[in-house]
């Protein structure tokens, strides 16, 4: 069948009518996205279409996650060619609104992040993840999905909405995929198409530290490990490089034991990257 199109409101209630979607009926997935898809996003979506009988994909470039100075106007914008991903993907509704549809004049109330929101990656991009919990709740509400998938490439983003959909009793069901890499160990990300060849070499750097650290057993020595490959790598510009609680994003201490996310960010040009692992402690 053909992907359905839904620009706004209207479109996402004919098509959970269309697809007979609710209460007695089908189910759906939504794999929330800001298009520019590519094979990590359709590793989501085929995990989505194992949770449910219908996928929705949501294409929007949320104004509200990126600080001023950030990406926002030259992010990739490839709409043509979602749809076709999403078609071969067999997704049933790709939802496509305007940014004047999601965020109407005089909107005030918002989501926080809570305290999660403003360390590591909130440290460097203060309201960023206020900004995505904001779009994604709305996105809930609007969708209505049963289940909803998300990456672990963007590991304290799935850790705010896993906290979000707890705090707020938010009727759906988180589902985290595993990081999609190219062959040499660089994580997917729509902002990769940035990167000159030079560039991308440098950001190899990201993934090796990450690599490193995950093969060594004390919280010291993985933190020391990641370091010594990211300090050998001129081209690549570090904001952090933690090793944290997957659930809080606080740094674990030594006597940490379960699990932990090795988490960098680094700038190459003025393309910025992050990646994480998780490792066992
Ligand atoms: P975007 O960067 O388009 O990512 C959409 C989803 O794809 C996220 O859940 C992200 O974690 C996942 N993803 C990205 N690269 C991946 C990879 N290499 N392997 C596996 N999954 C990957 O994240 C966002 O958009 C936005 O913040 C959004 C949640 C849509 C809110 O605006």
């Amino acid at each position: 069948m053909d992907v359905i199109v839904a620009g706004d409101r209207a479109g996402l209630v004919k098509a959970r009518r269309t697809l007979s979607i609710g209460p007695g009926g089908a189910t759906l997935a939504l794999v929330p996205t800001m298009g520019a898809l590519h094979e990590g996003h359709r590793s989501l979506i085929r995990l989505a279409r194992e949770r449910a009988d219908h996928v929705a994909v949501s294409v929007f470039v949320n104004p509200l996650q990126f600080g001023p100075g950030e990406d926002f106007s030259r992010y990739p914008r490839t709409f043509d060619g979602d749809l076709e991903t999403c078609a071969d993907e067999g997704v049933s509704v790709v939802f496509a609104p305007s940014a004047e549809d999601m965020y109407a004049p005089g909107r005030q109330v918002g989501v926080s992040a809570g305290p999660m929101g403003a360390v590591v990656e909130g440290e460097f991009r203060p309201g960023h993840l206020d900004g995505v919990l904001t779009v994604v709740l709305k996105l809930f509400n609007l969708i209505r999905p049963d289940v909803a998938v998300f990456g672990r490439k963007d590991a304290q983003q799935l850790a705010v909405i896993r906290r979000m959909v707890a705090d707020l009793d938010v009727p759906v069901t988180v589902v985290g995929a595993p990081t999609v890499r190219e062959a040499d160990g660089l994580a997917l990300s729509s902002r990769n198409r940035y990167l000159s060849p030079h560039d991308r070499h440098a950001a190899l750097a990201l993934s090796r530290a990450l690599l490193a650290g995950a093969g060594r057993r004390t919280p010291a020595e993985i933190r020391r490990a990641a370091r010594d490959v990211l300090e050998a790598e001129p081209g690549l510009s570090v904001d952090y490089l933690v090793l944290v609680d997957p659930a809080t994003f606080t740094e674990v201490g030594d006597d940490h034991r379960g699990e932990a996310v090795l988490a960098v960010a680094g700038r190459v040009g003025s393309t910025r990257l992050i990646d994480n692992v998780t490792v066992g402690l």
